[in-house]
């Protein structure tokens, strides 16, 4: 088969969404993500609850994802899987099941690092998306992840900054959660950063030398003020909500741009992409563009789909090791805290 035509399946379940996707010669064809709605009554991801729903969505989310790319398994390339870093419980399921149909297809399997992923995630073809030249920095925010990763190409990349505690994405879950927000928080918090003022209420940001990120300081200080504020006025998380998450977006958006300011500043490079759930807020969004004016940044931003945690993503950097024949052992081993 020529270098043209390669199908590969991308197979993601690290955390508490099922997915799967077919790319063809970097382009997707398919993008399935079965989310698990069984978490949101625990107010975070129960591991051993999503490892469960895993098992009952990979075959019906596999089998979807070929039929809607409109191909049979036996037209795959390569079988590529997420193998962290991520919840063990989870990880097993997706790469137990990879193993399985790569062998059974006699093709070859692809591990993938979960975090590479949210950064090669804009090397997929897509109309009207620039990929950034290398070398470029990335930050990668999710419910799991703050990162600022120098990408000096696709398969040699160094995290230059990370949080020390909280992911940005649980700081924006935490807080909602003190608010009495559904989980995940983040995109509730979103809607209402739009109907508030960003400066109603004012919280500290951590002072963390370097490129590193502290998120913890900041939801212990949200709760305290909540709770002076609620003895003083019961109503008052109803009366303010819009305020109060637009507040809290702006001072999260704050000390992200403030560190990608000065990862820009420490490495000279001023080409910026972003990752991961949190990418998806519009806030940073927004943010990153005035960057371009005020900084001279040229920023990438994924598309909406690619963000939060999808196959696509896996599948591209499937593709890409494919190119370069770089291939897994079936003795491969899930790894919960794989580095990038
Ligand atoms: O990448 P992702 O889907 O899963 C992880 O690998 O963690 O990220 C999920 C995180 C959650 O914390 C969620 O609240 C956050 O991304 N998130 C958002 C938005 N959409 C998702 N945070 C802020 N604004 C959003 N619009
Ligand atoms: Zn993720």
């Amino acid at each position: 088969m020529s270098s043209q035509n390669i199908y590969i399946l991308g197979i993601e379940s690290s955390c508490d969404d099922t997915a799967a996707s077919v790319i063809h010669n970097g382009k997707i064809l398919s993008n399935v993500v079965a989310g698990q709605k069984i978490h949101e009554e625990f107010g975070g991801v129960v591991p051993e609850l999503a490892s469960r729903a895993h098992q009952q969505n990979i075959v019906p989310v596999v089998h979807q994802a070929l039929k809607k790319a409109n191909i049979t398994k036996e037209q795959l390339n390569a079988v590529a899987f997420t193998r962290g870093p991520g919840l063990m419980g989870s990880l097993l399921v997706g790469t137990s099941f990879a193993k399985s149909l790569a062998y059974g297809l006699n093709i070859p399997l692809i591990d993938v690092n979960h975090m590479q992923a949210h950064i090669l995630a804009h090397f997929i073809d897509e109309e009207g998306f620039e990929k950034p030249p290398f070398p470029f920095l990335a930050m990668t925010i999710s419910g799991g992840h703050t990162q600022i990763v120098k990408v000096d190409s696709y398969f040699n990349m160094t995290v230059i900054g990370e949080t020390i505690d909280d992911a940005v994405g649980e700081a924006f879950d935490k807080s909602g959660k003190i608010l009495g927000l559904g989980y995940p928080a983040g995109p509730e918090i979103d809607k209402r950063a739009k109907l508030g003022n960003p400066k109603a209420f004012k919280f500290t940001k951590p002072k963390v030398e370097g490129l590193n990120f502290s998120f913890s300081g900041l939801k212990t200080a949200i709760l305290y003020f909540i709770q002076r504020e609620v003895k003083a006025n019961p109503n008052f998380i109803n009366d303010n909500l819009n305020d109060i998450c637009t507040s809290i977006q702006y001072t999260i958006i704050g000390i992200l741009i403030d560190k990608l300011k000065l990862a820009s500043k420490q490495t000279g490079i001023k080409h910026i992409a972003i990752g991961g759930g949190v990418s998806a807020n519009s806030g940073i969004r927004q943010a990153l563009k005035n960057g371009e004016q005020k900084f001279g940044w040229t920023t990438y931003i994924p598309k909406f789909e690619f963000t939060t945690d999808n196959a696509a993503m896996i599948a591209i950097v499937g593709y890409l090791k494919y190119l370069e024949g770089n291939f897994a052992e079936q003795s491969v081993m899930a790894s919960a805290r794989l580095k990038i």
